[in-house]
């Protein structure tokens, strides 16, 4: 059971920026292997950040998980093409940008698309992604979302097993040949779990 002392609370400040890079890139730097290292991402991931669209939770003022939101028609990690030819020059930032603007997904209209859940790896199995994820919906309920949509990836089982257990339905899957050596998943599951109790 997650300790009392962690509360979750919507908008990511920015003094834990660097944190919340840093938990990104631990979650989900096997797919970005071939575009940066930890230490590009560190310092590019705090430049695409969008602190509103962020539901965090926080344990004695240490930022420990995160869940990244799209909706209102942006998302939590934006793109932005000055913060690419900032970190990696022109031509490096070009085709990174260009890859990462390709990866990007939207929601269909009416629905709050999780992009990422993320813990820390020294906190995970305490409850507190399943906390988020609860959070996630609470909040897109409020908003009058019909429903919110997720990905995983197919070497994640225990990530999915998480989102069936919490109610999430697969509504398609999609095969992508080749990323299995390039990004570390050779196929990707949309999930989605209605949250307007109809
Ligand atoms: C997936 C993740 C967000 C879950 O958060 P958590 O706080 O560990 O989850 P909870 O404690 O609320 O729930 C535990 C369940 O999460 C899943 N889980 C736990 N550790 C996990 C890990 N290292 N990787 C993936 N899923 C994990 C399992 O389903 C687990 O249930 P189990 O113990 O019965 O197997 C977290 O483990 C994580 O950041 N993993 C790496 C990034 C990731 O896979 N994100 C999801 C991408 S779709």
């Amino acid at each position: 059971m997650p300790a009392d002392s962690i509360v979750l609370q919507h908008g990511l400040p920015e003094a834990h920026f660097a944190r919340a890079a840093a938990i990104y890139y631990a979650a989900f730097g096997r797919k970005y292997r071939l575009l940066f290292d930890e230490a590009q991402a560190l310092v590019l991931f705090p430049r695409l950040f969008d602190p509103s669209h962020a539901i965090v939770a926080l344990d004695g003022g240490q930022l420990i998980g995160i869940a990244g939101l799209h909706y209102e028609g942006s998302g939590f990690v934006c793109w932005r093409w000055p913060a690419y030819r900032e970190t990696f020059g022109l031509i490096g930032g070009a085709h990174r940008a260009l890859w990462m603007r390709l990866d990007s997904e939207h929601p269909p209209a009416g629905e709050l698309l999780l992009e990422a859940l993320a813990v820390d790896p020294a906190r995970r199995g305490q409850g507190i992604g399943s906390r988020l994820l609860a959070e996630t919906c609470a909040f897109a309920r409020a908003r009058g979302y019909r429903a919110v949509r997720l990905s995983v990836v197919d070497t994640n089982p225990r990530a999915r097993a998480l989102y069936e257990r919490e109610g999430f339905q697969p509504v398609r899957t999609i095969h992508v040949p080749g990323m299995q050596w390039a990004a570390g998943f050779g196929a990707f599951t949309k999930m989605r779990k209605p949250v307007d109790d109809a």
